[in-house]
């Protein structure tokens, strides 16, 4: 243990630098290791860093969980996990199995030497799980790893566990959020930590009550900006559209997301109020009584009519089409009802919204085009439009690989120049080098808008407002 000296960097958004820490705040911690906007400060007049957290929104009581933590008064300023470092710091999630039963805070900040009010704002945060068993680690695991997971394991170990008697291994190995500071984990726990849980930004800049459109007796429909998530994701409870709209609605029970649209696009999403219309709206969804328009913003124009595509049934991006059936692949169906040509939007704009250029060769005209989704898979639209050679402006998963495919004619092993193979072999590597072509998914917003939403015959019709490039 001894402290790592860091350079001083600044934080945007903050009136801080970091500052050398004195020897008297010597921690064995380094900047990377919190990364969470942490500060270091070069008074160690604990008295005040409880109160720098104040945020917008009342999160953790840690007023009091920090008080535990007194004991060393040379926790450097933490800055709280709310709202949003403007910062992005790379995945970072720590696997520990309990070695010493008590609260899972305590054990949290004991064994990744963290300070609490940190893993207090963690486990609100929704970052924290735990599983009575640890699950079998990757093959990536360090041997220290796998050995304790042997350790723990052992069946003469885990008949010895109260917990998991009448439990299958596989039952106990089912990892489950910490939802509360207290809970007491017993040795042989797993937790996993997810220290760096993957941050929506935007959501602190909307006004989400203006995103309402309707709030009705069993659901919300919501006008859902680019670059944040219908519903929760791993590590996160907190930055989602559910969460959000609950909050600007006042709504005392929580959102629940009736089903989804990707993080980069914008427009109607049905939330329901109540555990009950959430199975209505899935039942209407199953029996295709839900009608899904979208505005696409195309860097080529595509014809009037409907367009056909086989998906590769594996739940992993990019989502990869084939104009030919394939046993298996997933029918793809969308209906091109109007394709307007209209300017391409300015950087400006572009950069307003966060929008990738992602080096489409003539940027004057984009293509606007209606469409009525018959299908809905995910990333369909944008895999069938890239596919088409008339990739979405602003996604970069799929217009760099049909940019690939346009430069170079069979790349794509499912398109139209397909070559054929000679072996299996052969037609793996083709794939993967094909998946290779993809980029990453967009941070922001891409041309694409959920514009309407419909069910019963039309009973119910919901219009988003003017897609981003319009506005
Ligand atoms: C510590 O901070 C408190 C509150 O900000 C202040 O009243 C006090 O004078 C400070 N003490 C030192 C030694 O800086
Ligand atoms: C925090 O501390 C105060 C005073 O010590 C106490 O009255 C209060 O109940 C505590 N709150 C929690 C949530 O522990
Ligand atoms: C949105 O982003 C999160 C975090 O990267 C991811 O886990 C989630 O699957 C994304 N949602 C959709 C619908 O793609």
């Amino acid at each position: 243990m001894g402290f790592v000296a860091v350079a001083p960097v600044s934080f945007p958004g903050s009136r801080h630098n970091l500052a050398v820490p004195d020897i008297a705040t010597a921690l064995s911690i380094s900047l990377n290791k919190y990364a969470f906007g942490w500060h270091r400060q070069s008074s160690h007049n604990s008295s005040n860093y409880a109160l720098t957290g104040e945020t917008a929104l009342s999160t953790t009581d840690a007023g009091n969980l920090t008080a535990t933590s007194s004991s060393s008064n040379s926790y450097p300023k933490y800055d709280r996990l709310l709202p949003c470092p403007t910062h992005k710091f790379p995945p970072r999630i720590e696997h520990l199995v309990v070695s010493e039963g008590g609260p899972v805070l305590e054990y949290i900040c004991k064994a990744l030497d963290l300070p609490h009010l940190f893993v207090a704002d963690l486990i609100q945060f929704g970052a924290v799980y735990f599983a009575l068993v640890s699950p079998e680690p990757p093959s990536t695991a360090t041997a220290e790893h796998i050995r304790i997971f042997k350790e723990v394991t052992e069946p003469l170990v885990l008949q010895k566990r109260a917990s998991i008697k009448g439990k299958t291994i596989r039952e106990a190995q089912k990892t489950f959020r910490v939802t509360d500071v207290n809970q007491f984990v017993e040795p042989g726990t797993y937790l996993r930590v997810h220290m760096h849980p993957k941050r929506f930004p935007r959501c602190y800049e909307i006004d989400w009550r203006s995103r309402i459109i309707a709030l009705e007796e069993s659901y919300v429909v919501l006008d859902k900006p680019a670059g944040t998530s219908v519903g929760e994701t791993i590590g996160n409870i907190e930055e989602s559209c559910a969460t959000f709209a609950t909050r600007a609605l006042g709504l005392t029970i929580p959102l629940m997301t009736t089903h989804q649209i990707d993080n980069c696009t914008e427009g109607c999403v049905v939330l329901a109020r109540n555990k009950e219309y959430c199975s209505i709206f899935h039942s209407k969804i199953r029996e295709r009584k839900v009608k899904k328009i979208y505005l696409a913003l195309a860097a080529s124009p595509l014809p009037i009519g409907i367009i056909k595509h086989y998906m590769r049934p594996i739940n992993m991006a990019p989502r990869l089409v084939s104009e030919d059936f394939i046993k298996g692949w997933h029918i793809c169906q969308l209906e091109v009802l109007e394709c307007r040509k209209i300017p391409w939007p300015t950087i400006l704009v572009q950069d307003e919204y966060c929008v990738e250029d992602c080096g489409w060769p003539s940027q004057d005209y984009a293509y606007e085009c209606k469409i009525n989704l018959l299908t809905g898979r995910t990333h369909q639209i944008r895999a069938q439009f890239a596919a088409c050679k008339a990739p979405i402006i602003g996604d970069s998963m799929y217009m760099h690989a049909a940019i690939a495919e346009m430069t170079n004619p069979g790349l794509n092993p499912f398109g139209k120049y397909k070559r054929d193979f000679i072996s299996e072999s052969e037609k793996e590597t083709a794939e993967v080098n094909w998946i290779a072509q993809h980029g990453k998914e967009p941070r922001v917003a891409i041309g694409l808008q959920a514009c309407q939403i419909s069910w019963d015959e039309d009973e119910h019709i919901y219009k988003a407002g003017l897609p981003w490039w319009r506005r």
